[in-house]
């Protein structure tokens, strides 16, 4: 590909306004874990643009961890199977835990992740998510930080890919149909 640019179709979120929806939940939190000193868990590998904007945000001591987690293989569905690509390096061990998450579609994958921090012993587990799809969701999951609500197209940048393209955009953009045609459903 020459160039990114061609195979999208519109912008669908600014750099500027991701970096005002960061901003809001970041002094949100900032308030609410004062003296906790949580530890920002990143979901590798969407969340990576918004774990570094999210943190330079945070006007508080914090501690960061990733956990690489698979939902999607190459499509753009959801296979529902969550595979651990790999993991955090810290014990969570009464820790109080703030996930951070690019995307919650079905929300399978934070379902799955919630679960398995309690089940190692977290004291708290939290979510934020810069966006969120309602249209696509098929289990309940509590997102006490929201972002932003998008219509159910395939987005990409600021950290989500199609295919593993794109994530390097700095902003969020609806791709060309034509990308993905051919894709086996
Ligand atoms: C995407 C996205 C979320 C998840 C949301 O990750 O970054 O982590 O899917 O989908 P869900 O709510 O239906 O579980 P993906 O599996 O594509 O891996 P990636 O972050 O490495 O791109
Ligand atoms: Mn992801
Ligand atoms: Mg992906």
């Amino acid at each position: 590909i020459a160039d990114v640019q061609e195979d999208i179709d519109y912008e669908l979120i600014s750099s500027e306004e991701i970096h005002t929806i960061i901003a809001k939940a970041a002094a949100q939190v900032s308030k609410d874990y004062q003296g906790k000193n949580p530890l920002l868990v990143a979901v590798l590998k969407g969340a990576i643009n918004t774990l570094a904007a999210f943190s330079q945000e945070l006007s508080i001591p914090c501690q960061l961890d990733f956990m690489s987690l698979s939902s999607y293989g190459s499509g753009t569905t959801s296979t529902g199977t969550i595979t651990v690509r790999q993991d955090l390096s810290t014990d969570v061990r009464g820790r109080h835990i703030l996930i951070v998450e690019d995307i919650v579609d079905s929300g399978r994958t934070l379902a799955w992740l919630v679960e398995e921090l309690k089940r190692r012993g977290a004291a708290s587990v939290e979510i934020f998510a810069l966006l969120e799809k309602p249209a696509r969701r098929e289990v309940d999951v509590d997102i006490k930080y929201p972002g932003k609500e998008i219509p159910d197209e395939f987005v990409v940048g600021f950290g989500l890919d199609y295919d593993e393209r794109y994530r390097n955009l700095d902003s969020i953009a609806v791709l060309k149909p034509k990308v993905y045609q051919g894709e086996q459903a």
